[in-house]
C-alpha cells in the first residue's frame, strides 16, 4: 500500500523505510551483505559501542533528478572517511568495495522512498559501524555491525536559502586537537550536545568552535565546516579537529571553477572582521549562510551581512553544487553515480 507523503514539508528525522543492509564482522573476518526488514538491533550487553564509544557514522544522499534518475553524491569519499574513522578507533575497516556495494543495494531496495525531483528532498543515507563483542577492559571488540539505513527528507531551506545566526561558547569544546574529532566517531556528538543545545536554546543556528588549544582559531560550525568569503576569495580552516567535510571539498573546487583562489590554512577568530560573507557547509544544508557571529563570554559581535539575506558568492556555491547533485548541471568531476 503506497503512502501519501508531503515531500516537502519532511523534515530531518528518522522515518522508517523497507529495508536496511547489515554485515558482520565475526571470527577474524566481514561476512555477506544481508539485506533486513527490521529496525532493530540485538547486540551484547557487554558490547564496545555501550561502553567504550566504538561506533562511527557517515552520512550522505541521493537525489532524483528531472530525468527521474536517482543519483549519489561523492559516496567513494564517504567510504574512504568511514574506513578513516575505523583506523581512528581500532574498528575492523570494511574490504573495498562493500560500503559502496551496501549503499547501491540499499537505495535501490527503497527506491520508492527518493523524493520527486520537484520537491527538493532527498534520501538521506545513514552507514554506521560499530563494535558488539564483549568487552569490559578498554579494548577493541572482536565483533562489528556495519548497518546501512536510508530515509526521505525534506529540503533544509524550507522557505527558502537564508542566513542565519551563530555563537562561539568558550567554555565548551567539541574534539581535542589531537583527539577524535578528525573522525565520525559518536562520541564526539555527545561532546556537542550541551553546547549545541544552548546555542539554539539562545536562537543560533549552531556553536562556532575554536581550536580547544589556544581558543584563537576557528574549527567547524557544529556538525558542519566553516569557510568565509574575502573578495576573490573562499577560506576554510585547516585543523587537527575538524571532519574534513565532503561538501567543503567539493565546495572549495567549485570555488576554483568559478576562478575563485582557495585557502585552507588557520582561521583567527578576528578573521570574521574582514569577510563579506560565511556559511557552514555540510551534507544537511550543503551551504547555510552565517549573517552574524557572536562571541557571547566575550561580549563581542561580528556582523557579516547585514541581514538574512544571503551573499552572491554563497549563493552561487550553492546553486551550482545542487545542480550538480540533482544532474541540472554537468557533474565534470565525476563526483556523481547514477543508477541506470
Ligand atoms: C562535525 C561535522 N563536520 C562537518 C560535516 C560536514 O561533512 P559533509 O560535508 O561530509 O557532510 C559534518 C556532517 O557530516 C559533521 O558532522
Amino acid at each position: 500500500m503506497e503512502e501519501q507523503i508531503d515531500w516537502s514539508s519532511l523534515s530531518f528525522g528518522y522515518r522508517k523505510t523497507d529495508y536496511n543492509v547489515r554485515c558482520t564482522f565475526e571470527n577474524g573476518k566481514w561476512g555477506e551483505l544481508r539485506v533486513s526488514d527490521s529496525e532493530e538491533v540485538t547486540m551484547h550487553m557487554a558490547a564496545t559501542c555501550l561502553h567504550y564509544g566504538q561506533a562511527g557514522f557517515e552520512g550522505m544522499k541521493a537525489f532524483r533528478g528531472k530525468d527521474g534518475k536517482i543519483r549519489v553524491f561523492r559516496m567513494d569519499e564517504n567510504a574512504k572517511r568511514l574506513q578513516s574513522t575505523c583506523n581512528g578507533i581500532l574498528m575492523a575497516p570494511l574490504p573495498d568495495g562493500l560500503f559502496e556495494e551496501a549503499v547501491k543495494k540499499v537505495v535501490k531496495l527503497n527506491e520508492r522512498w527518493v523524493p520527486p525531483y520537484e520537491s527538493g528532498a532527498s534520501l538521506y543515507i545513514r552507514p554506521v559501524l560499530f563494535g558488539t563483542g564483549a568487552q569490559v577492559g578498554v579494548h577493541p571488540a572482536d565483533k562489528y555491525e556495519f548497518i546501512v539505513f536510508v530515509m526521505p527528507v525534506g529540503p533544509y531551506f524550507k522557505d527558502g536559502f537564508k542566513a542565519t545566526p551563530c555563537c562561539i561558547l568558550r567554555h565548551y569544546d567539541r574534539a581535542a586537537p589531537y583527539g577524535t574529532g578528525r573522525w565520525k566517531v559518536g562520541g564526539n556528538y555527545a561532546a556537542s550536545l550541551v553546547p549545541g543545545t544552548k546555542a539554539h536554546e539562545m536562537g543560533y543556528s549552531a556553536v562556532l568552535y575554536l581550536d580547544a588549544r589556544s581558543k584563537k582559531f576557528i574549527d567547524e560550525a557544529g556538525p558542519a565546516n566553516f569557510f568565509g568569503i574575502e573578495g576573490n576569495k573562499y577560506v576554510t580552516p585547516d585543523s587537527e579537529s575538524i571532519l574534513p567535510s565532503i561538501t567543503n571539498k567539493s565546495l572549495m573546487q567549485i570555488a576554483r571553477d568559478l576562478g575563485m583562489e582557495v585557502e585552507q590554512r588557520p582561521m583567527p577568530e578576528e578573521e570574521l572582521s574582514k569577510l563579506d560573507e560565511a556559511a557552514m557547509c555540510g551534507t544537511a544544508a550543503v551551504v547555510a549562510p552565517i549573517y552574524k557571529v557572536d562571541d557571547l563570554d566575550e561580549n563581542k559581535t561580528y556582523q557579516i551581512l547585514p541581514d538574512a539575506k544571503p551573499g552572491p558568492v554563497c549563493t552561487k556555491l550553492y546553486e551550482t553544487l545542487r545542480a550538480i547533485q540533482y544532474g541540472d548541471l554537468e557533474d565534470k568531476h565525476g563526483w556523481v553515480y547514477v543508477f541506470e
